[in-house]
């Protein structure tokens, strides 16, 4: 008896063992740098997670495109070779959700608190709703900033885009805004950019400054234009198959983690970008635009057709996000 005895603790010994040494591992690939608003969310929820957890998960961060650049880290999380990603809301159109364009219209964000309203509320959540269908499950938005025109040549007025080559998400109604202003869109992965501005295979981007300064831009733009011109977030999105298959008090462990770090997220961005401004403006390398109130006004004019022109969008989404941010053209 005494015999049966231990060896069943020794077996519960080693189960426990096991355990310990086998947490479940979510990877979550990203394509920015770590000092970045995403880069550092991720990070903090990696410690939220494991802590809240208590060991039982490992969060491991990929940032910088190392594991998977943007199109193939959807691909990745679709089959299951990585767990949890925050593309930005420019990249779900490939995927099939189009809805998600609707962050991409220019000027329909004033600021981040009109933002907020269709994030933070049901407007959001309907919209995460919609990765279901894909294998995809929704978990938060979080916020970088508000996007910024970059060249070498001073883009002030919507006649000096034309021709101009800029690389742009892989969103349609992003191809639409540059059209509007007759430059010439190219889409490409966020890792490319860099060389691709090097190397003149474009001619200019559009990026919040966190972005553009993280990946050293300004050793390769000689203008940063302040167009704040339309908004670039993202939604944090895991493999639901796996998010579903996990032990319950994980899964508790990790929406505390998330929500925690949605909000830690969202207080960091703005000042992450306006760091990020003064960083590039110190580098004295790009020099930086301020547009006049009549060079903003005509560039708006230029690019807000593509609200109207736009098909791609339900226009009752585009409604109900004008009426919660009280927008006004
Ligand atoms: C871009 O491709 O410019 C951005 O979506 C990168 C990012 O994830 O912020």
């Amino acid at each position: 008896m005494q015999l049966f005895k231990l060896a069943f603790l020794l077996v519960i010994g080693l189960c426990s063992a096991a355990y310990a040494a086998e947490p479940i591992v979510i990877k979550f690939s990203h394509v920015v740098a770590t000092d970045t608003p995403k880069g550092k969310a991720a990070e903090h929820f990696k410690k939220l997670a494991e802590d809240y957890s208590q060991g039982q998960v490992k969060v491991e961060v990929y940032p910088n495109s190392q594991l998977y650049k943007d199109k193939e880290e959807m691909e990745a999380l679709q089959i299951g070779a990585v767990q949890m990603l925050a593309p930005s809301l420019a990249k779900f159109g490939p995927l099939g959700v189009r809805e998600f364009e609707v962050f991409d219209l220019p000027y329909i964000f004033e600021n981040y608190e009109a933002l907020h309203k269709v994030t933070q509320g049901q407007i959001g959540q309907d919209l995460l709703k919609k990765l279901g269908a894909k294998g995809i499950l929704g978990l938060a938005f979080w916020d970088n900033g508000f996007k910024q025109m970059s060249a070498n040549k001073p883009l002030r007025k919507p006649e000096d885009y034309k021709g101009v080559k800029m690389r742009i998400q892989s969103s349609k109604i992003l191809d639409q805004q540059m059209r509007a202003l007759n430059a010439n869109p190219q889409v490409m992965a966020f890792s490319e950019v860099y060389q691709a501005l090097q190397t003149g295979v474009v001619d200019g981007t559009e990026n919040p400054v966190s972005n553009f300064f993280t990946q050293k831009m300004q050793e390769v733009q000689k203008f940063l234009i302040l167009t704040n011109h339309g908004y670039l977030g993202y939604a944090v999105i895991v493999n639901k198959k796996f998010w579903d298959g996990l032990p319950a008090e994980v899964r508790t462990a990790l929406n505390k983690a998330m929500a925690e770090s949605t909000e830690f997220a969202n207080s960091i961005a703005k000042q992450e970008n306006d760091d990020a401004l003064a960083q590039v403006k110190a580098s004295g390398k790009t020099e930086i635009i301020e547009l006049t109130p009549g060079e903003k006004a005509a560039l708006k004019k230029a690019m807000i057709v593509v609200h109207d022109k736009q098909d791609r969008i339900p226009k009752e989404l585009i409604e109900s996000v004008q009426t919660v941010t009280d927008f006004k053209k």
